[in-house]
């Protein structure tokens, strides 16, 4: 990708180029998933961790008191493979099976693509935009989207600085802080993003997206369930990172050839819905949501049978889901209702 001499960009304009530009962006032109890919995400370690998600998707239907029509919206579907396994786990479930419709947005046309050829004979819709969603109640499912979203950073030294990057020969780039007015920022976000702050790290589209969500959640009820690797402090810090062949690089080095991700900030995003009229009906870890729902039991039946190299397989996926050396503690999962929304399935301690 061709970006000319001394060309400046924020730095959530110089992640979105890298990642998402029409011709060359990342995840425009390749399929990061797996052994061969650049990184793996939870669905495609164990289908297990799918029939979990669509086990707590069928448990929330209930509570809001079994809807004849129900939209399951998957923000960001990757290579399909949670999908996938969702409607399989839905096909046991015969009620069920006649009340949802399954939509997608998903960005990347080559990923949209692959989704197609997973999910084909499959009645789903890919929406254009959020917009498209019909008034019915809608679950929103998030696994590894918001951190897949471009960031801006600011920097606190005696003033507020914004972070650009700089390009200075052809694809060769550095940081630049640029002073700017947080106050403008703000008003724009609509809260007091630095209160407290030293360094602020959020993304804008996330704040449109769940602008758009929350909309529709409290027209027409429903929820978003977000998992994604994160922190729960209130002090924002620097997560930007870049990733390729499954090792972390330097974030400018790989323009357009590498993942570009950070770690989200839970308590952000808590009053980033809190403003727009939801409430935050649980958080916990992926190790207990999983637990919780059931992963070894179901585990324990689904290996019954098999020889031991077989369930030995199962059980080590598993492993990498819930230890809290992998993905167990450091992935975190919520669920966003409106106010007078009370479940808990998933997130009792
Ligand atoms: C890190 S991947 C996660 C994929 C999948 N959820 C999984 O767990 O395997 C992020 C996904 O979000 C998609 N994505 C990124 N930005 C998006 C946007 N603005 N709208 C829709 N999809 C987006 C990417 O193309 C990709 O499919």
């Amino acid at each position: 990708m061709k970006i000319k001499n001394n060309t400046i960009l924020t730095l959530d304009k110089f992640i979105n180029k890298a990642l998402y530009d029409d011709k060359s962006g990342y995840y425009m032109k390749s399929n990061p998933f797996g052994k061969k890919g650049d990184y793996i995400t939870a669905p495609n370690i164990s289908i297990l961790f799918s029939e979990m998600i669509a086990i707590w998707i069928i448990s929330f239907w209930e509570n809001l008191k079994c809807p004849k029509k129900l939209n399951i919206i998957e923000l960001g579907a990757g290579n399909g493979e949670m999908m996938d396994q969702i409607i399989k786990t839905f096909d046991g479930f015969q009620v069920f099976k006649n009340c949802y419709k399954i939509n997608i947005l998903e960005k990347s046309i080559y990923l949209k693509k692959i989704q197609k050829q997973k999910l084909k004979n499959k009645n789903i819709k890919w929406l254009k935009s959020l917009k498209e969603i019909t008034n019915v109640p809608n679950i929103f499912i998030a696994n590894e989207f918001f951190d897949a979203l471009p960031i801006k950073q600011f920097i606190k030294k005696k003033n507020w600085y914004e972070r650009n990057v700089k390009f200075t020969k052809l694809n060769k780039s550095s940081f630049v802080d640029i002073l700017t007015d947080i106050k403008k920022i703000e008003k724009k976000i609509g809260f007091k993003i630095s209160y407290k702050q030293k360094f602020i790290e959020y993304s804008p589209l996330s704040i449109k997206y769940l602008k758009i969500i929350s909309e529709k959640i409290n027209t027409n009820n429903g929820g978003i369930l977000i998992i994604d690797y994160g922190y729960l402090d209130s002090s924002m810090k620097n997560t930007l990172k870049s990733i390729s062949k499954h090792k972390f690089n330097d974030v400018l080095s790989k323009f357009g050839a590498s993942d570009i991700t950070h770690n989200i900030n839970f308590k952000l995003l808590e009053k980033i819905i809190k403003k727009f009229n939801l409430k935050m009906s649980g958080i916990t870890n992926q190790k207990n949501f999983l637990t919780n729902l059931g992963i070894l039991q179901r585990a324990e039946i689904i290996s019954k049978n098999l020889p031991f190299s077989k369930k030995a397989d199962i059980y080590f996926r598993i492993k990498r889901l819930i230890d809290k050396n992998s993905m167990g503690e450091l992935f975190k999962v919520m669920l966003v209702t409106k106010k007078n929304n009370k479940f808990t399935t998933g997130f009792t301690n």
